[in-house]
């Protein structure tokens, strides 16, 4: 897939950490992406610049991470009709309780779709689902990494299966 197509927006390098999974899943998938810190109270204007402009730059998908008072991903939705995933990032007094209430409960008529707290690898998938509609190669990747997925849990079973084998008694 040529060219960055999923937006990846955090509040706060402070963030950076907790964010890993979402662009790593996205190198897994092969997918191009972008990496900005931009602060829907500290910057505005950037965030503003970054949303308004994110469709004319290629970009197909924005996740946006907040903690706290999470406002970023609502705002980036108001500025542009690709679809946003917020990532509450799990800090603070209410360890991400605050961010994921602030990104789920929007209201009527600008939505915001949000993975859990500390759910930045589901936001990472979320975008390559969305990439995929229209992507026949992310969706190849996708469906290659669902089955290595599968594989996982049939080895995991194979694996508790003989550890108990000596206990059918
Ligand atoms: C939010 O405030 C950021 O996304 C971060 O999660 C939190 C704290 O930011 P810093 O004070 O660490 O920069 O806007």
């Amino acid at each position: 897939m040529s060219g960055a197509k999923v937006l990846i927006v955090m509040g706060s390098d402070s963030d950076f950490e907790q964010l890993q999974p979402s662009w790593k899943i996205l190198d897994e998938l092969e997918i191009g992406y972008q990496v900005r810190v931009a602060s829907a109270h500290r910057t505005p204007d950037v965030v503003h610049d970054l949303a308004s402009n994110a469709q004319r730059r290629g970009f197909s998908v924005v996740l946006a991470a907040a903690g706290g008072a999470a406002h970023l991903a609502g705002v980036i939705a108001a500025l542009t009709t690709l679809p946003v995933v917020a990532m509450p990032v799990a800090n603070g007094a209410f360890a991400g309780v605050d961010a994921l209430l602030s990104s789920v409960q929007m209201p009527a008529g600008v939505p915001l779709a949000s993975v859990g707290v500390d759910g930045a690898r589901n936001a990472g998938l979320y975008a390559a689902a969305i990439l995929a509609t229209h992507d026949a190669a992310v969706r190849q990747n996708l469906i290659a990494y669902r089955r290595r997925l599968h594989a996982k849990v049939i080895a995991a079973d194979a694996a508790v299966q003989s550890k108990f084998e000596q206990k059918t008694h």
